[in-house]
């Protein structure tokens, strides 16, 4: 049995600081975590940790100074196949769909290709102080087969899912009702509850299912009640613009998924940066969360998300960064242009804000609260060590900083993965600075 304490100071939240103020956030100096095969077993204060360890030789003793010990973070909306074109120059959604992830998409027809991908992706997560995410396949199941088999080999708490793709799309990363249903019904039965790893069943987006595909999503999650339901929805004007013209008969772009009953408690739903009163009220109505992704609405040119109306309709927002739409791997830096946006909404996101919503708020996104995204007895041990000196200049600018709050901004603003000094998931250390 493997044991561990981890000393440091301790940083997470109890509830969401944006409803409940600064009572959610707690925030320990030199407290302590005991770690008991991959699980939180006890939080206490350094000087107990230290008279534990001295009687426990069979105990590992790590003690971080100068660092803050967060859980890991959580994203809550990626595409793993398109590791290779971000930073993929000049086109909005649409166009950036046909002429970069489309091309790149089509390698995972290679299974080898997909290993390769997804070792290459997981090890930019764990050092960005990644520890979860739900993540995009591509309408290829052996991408899912690959993916999760590097994710299984490393120990972490992986959700992903094939794409369900049966019109508007290349005839070779085109499924059928029938087969998107066959393929994704085997993955399940092959992964989904599989040591740490879920399944999600993943239509694309509207535009790229027929009603029958969907109405085939809505059998597999009926038939599997606690599998994911992970797509996009409202990201960009002409994609809103041609889910009407698809679905003359759906209310607006939720009332797609509403009506093929797709929205659920487990559904996750990318983007939600257009909707009208009646989707906000659906999509809260249903317990259905959203997943942020602000470095991909402004990098393809999407606009600008507005938390404050999630917030008046209680509905459950994690952070993604939607890697390659997105700009980059670290949840440090999706912060940092989520409180752009809101600046430029004039609307405020808090350090705190933002770290809930990179931890407990994706926890809670994806209904894993009370096994990830806290430092809290009865979790998962997925822990990153944040250092407040990842570079000489950051050290320079945080040690003019006071108080935690003054801290963690600046760590936030001007971090990225230098700033993630380890990372642990399950209680295991699988990233070192
Ligand atoms: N909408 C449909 N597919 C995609 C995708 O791959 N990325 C983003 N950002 N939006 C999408
Ligand atoms: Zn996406």
């Amino acid at each position: 049995m493997s044991k561990k304490i981890i000393i440091g100071d301790l940083l997470d939240f109890l509830d969401d600081p944006a409803h409940a103020g600064e009572s959610a956030v707690r925030y320990v100096e030199q407290g302590a975590l005991l770690i008991e095969n991959g699980k939180i077993t006890q939080r206490g204060s350094k000087e107990e940790a230290l008279a534990l360890a001295a009687k426990s030789p069979d105990i590992d003793l790590v003690q971080y100074d100068n660092k803050l010990i967060i859980p890991g973070m959580i994203d809550t909306h990626v595409h793993y196949p398109q590791t290779e074109m971000i930073a993929a120059y000049g086109e909005q959604l649409l166009t950036w769909l046909t002429e970069h992830a489309f091309p790149t998409e089509k390698q995972f027809a290679d299974k080898a290709h997909g290993s390769m991908v997804a070792d290459v992706f997981l090890s930019e997560l764990l050092k960005n102080g990644t520890t979860t995410a739900l993540v995009f396949g591509t309408v290829h199941p052996q991408s899912v087969d690959a993916f999760f088999e590097v994710a299984q080999q490393k120990g972490l708490r992986m959700i992903c899912g094939k794409v369900m793709m049966d019109r508007n799309c290349p005839d070779d990363l085109q499924d059928t009702a029938a087969s998107g249903y066959a393929d994704s019904k085997a993955l399940i039965e092959k992964w989904h509850g599989v040591d740490r790893l879920s399944y999600a069943v993943t239509p694309r987006f509207a535009p790229t299912s027929t009603p029958e595909q969907l109405q085939a999503c809505k059998k597999l999650l009926d038939e599997y009640e606690d599998v994911y339901m992970h797509t996009h929805v409202s990201e960009n004007v002409d994609e809103c613009a041609w889910v009407k013209e698809l679905f003359p008969e759906s209310k607006d772009y939720v009332g797609v998924y509403e009506d093929a009953g797709l929205l659920r408690k487990r559904s996750v739903l990318a983007h939600g940066i257009h909707f009208n009163e009646r989707e906000l009220c659906c999509v809260a109505d249903n317990d259905t969360a959203i997943a942020h992704c602000p470095t991909s609405n402004l990098f393809i040119g999407s606009g600008l998300f507005n938390i404050q109306q999630m917030r008046e309709h209680n509905i459950k927002v994690g952070m993604g960064t939607d890697v390659g739409g997105g700009s980059s791997f670290s949840l440090l830096k999706t912060y940092n242009e989520a409180y752009k946006v809101q600046q430029l909404q004039n609307n405020k996101l808090s350090a705190f804000e933002g770290l809930y919503l990179n931890t407990l708020g994706g926890a809670r996104a994806l209904d894993l609260e009370g096994i990830i995204g806290q430092l809290e007895v009865g979790c998962e041990a997925d822990i990153a060590v944040l250092d407040y000196a990842g570079t000489p200049f950051m050290d320079f600018r945080l040690q003019r900083c006071k108080g935690i709050h003054e801290k963690l901004f600046a760590l936030m603003m001007l971090g990225d993965d230098r700033s993630v000094f380890a990372t642990y998931a399950n209680g295991e250390k699988v990233h070192q600075r």
